[in-house]
Parts: C-alpha cells; sequence; structure tokens
C-alpha cells in the first residue's frame, strides 16, 4: 500500500513564487476543486491520501514534493531554495516521523523534492536555482549506507528537474532534452516530449498507471502507444502557481 501525503491549497496561492511562468490570475475554486480530483485519482489507483495540516499563511505549502525526499529506509527533510517556502518542512517532518527515521539537509545546502528523481537505487539532482552541491553531498553521505548513488544533473529554462523529467517505469524516462542534458539519462530508454508539449514530462508513477496532466494530447497518445496507462487529471489552476503533479503530494510505501 502506498500512501500520498498531500495538503490543502493555501487561499495565498496568487502569492506563490514563481520563476519561469509570467504571473496571471488564479481561480482559487477552480484549484481546490482540481487538488481534489488530483487527491481522488490518487486514491483510485491505490493510495491511502493523507493530507498535512493545513498552513493557510504559506502561499507555496500545497507543493509539499519539495519538503521531502521519502525512501523505504529513511526519509530526508530538505531546506527549500526559496526563504518563503522553509517553513513549510516542520509539519511534513512531524507526519513522515511516524514512519521513517528523518535526516535534515542543512545549511549550507538547498533542495527541492521536486529537483529529485529516484530511479531504483538511482538518484538524480537537478542543479536548479533551488538546489545545490552542498546538498548533493549531504545526500550522497546520508544515503551511501543504504546503497544509493546520488548524481548532480545540469538543467536549464525551467524550475525543476522533475518538470524536464520523470521516470515512466524503472527502465524508461519521459524527457523534454531542450532543459536538461540527456546524456545524464543514457542508461534509460528515452521517450521525448512533443515539442509543442514542453511541460508534458512531468508524471506521477504509480503501480496502477501514470498521472499526467490534461492538456498534452500528442505525450499522452505517444505514451499509451509505447503500452502505458495514463490517466488525466486537469491541473491548469496549480500550473499557474507553477505546480505540476509530482510537485502536490509525497508518495511513500507503508513498510
Ligand atoms: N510556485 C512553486 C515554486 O516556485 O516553488
Amino acid at each position: 500500500m502506498w500512501i500520498a501525503l498531500t495538503r490543502e491549497l493555501s487561499p495565498r496561492l496568487a502569492d506563490c513564487e514563481l520563476s519561469f511562468v509570467d504571473r496571471e490570475p488564479i481561480d482559487l475554486d477552480l484549484a481546490r476543486l482540481q487538488h481534489r480530483a488530483y487527491q481522488t485519482k490518487l486514491s483510485e489507483l491505490g493510495c491511502e491520501v493523507r493530507e498535512l495540516p493545513a498552513t493557510p499563511e504559506l502561499p507555496d505549502s500545497v507543493f509539499v514534493e519539495d519538503t521531502a525526499v521519502v525512501l523505504d529506509e529513511i526519509a530526508l527533510i530538505t531546506r527549500p531554495g526559496a526563504d518563503s517556502r522553509r517553513a513549510e518542512i516542520e509539519t511534513m517532518a512531524d507526519v513522515l516521523a511516524e514512519y521513517r527515521p528523518i535526516r535534515r539537509i542543512v545549511e549550507p545546502g538547498t533542495l527541492d523534492g521536486g529537483d529529485v528523481l529516484r530511479i531504483g537505487k538511482r538518484l538524480f539532482v537537478g542543479l536548479s536555482a533551488r538546489s545545490n552541491s552542498a546538498a548533493i553531498e549531504q545526500m550522497q553521505t546520508a544515503l551511501a549506507p543504504f546503497g544509493y548513488r546520488v548524481e548532480g544533473v545540469p538543467m536549464r529554462d525551467c524550475l525543476h528537474l522533475k518538470s524536464a523529467v520523470t521516470a515512466v517505469s524503472d527502465e524508461a524516462v519521459l524527457i523534454n532534452p531542450d532543459w536538461v542534458d540527456s546524456d545524464a539519462f543514457a542508461d534509460f530508454q528515452q521517450l521525448r516530449v512533443d515539442p509543442a508539449e514542453p511541460h508534458a514530462a512531468n508524471v506521477v508513477r504509480l503501480e496502477h498507471g501514470l498521472i499526467m496532466p490534461a492538456g498534452f494530447p500528442h505525450t499522452r497518445d505517444q505514451l499509451r502507444n509505447a503500452g502505458l496507462v495514463v490517466h488525466e487529471v486537469a491541473l491548469s489552476e496549480l500550473q499557474k502557481a507553477e505546480g505540476a503533479v509530482t510537485c502536490c503530494s509525497v508518495l511513500l510505501r507503508n513498510i
């Protein structure tokens, strides 16, 4: 059984951090409906959805992925790269302590969970504006005893590594090669997003299929033609806050 940690979105979502998208009005009611539909989809696909305590004063706090990296053996609490997001970690740490031993990324390290892509025993970490090499060194020290290899990956023109690449299986990634060096994923089969759909690379991988945002029909069809099961969710309002499907949950195996 998988647990999906999520958090109700803040009424201050419109004050969120933005790096690579322009600010535009967000329909909060629609955002809440879309977020609920996302939670329902996680539930339908076999996750027990657990909500973290609400933090209405923190605009980006719905994007829980950035606060933790959870493995079967341990949970790393991040030190988010944006000052405005640092206070998001404590409620996550409190809840994760029920499931895993906790370690923390500390100064001068900065790390957003959206920059961490795990495939098997390899963790790829985007060298974005949010995550740095000091955090990668701390991850290597914390995770080497469990057999994980942590690798920094140069990237460009997008917020997080998982804006540019996610895993669709243990052997294959979905990638936008304009935003990340595809050579870093040379050991994997590479499915490329349709050139007209640069934001399509972010998918949640579950045992019973992938969740991807609606609005990327060419990439969706390509995934289906490759034999993958794809479930779409509408996420327009959270995308305006520079969010995507992976950002809105932290998945952990209930062991
Ligand atoms: N609004 C998402 C982020 O910048 O962290």
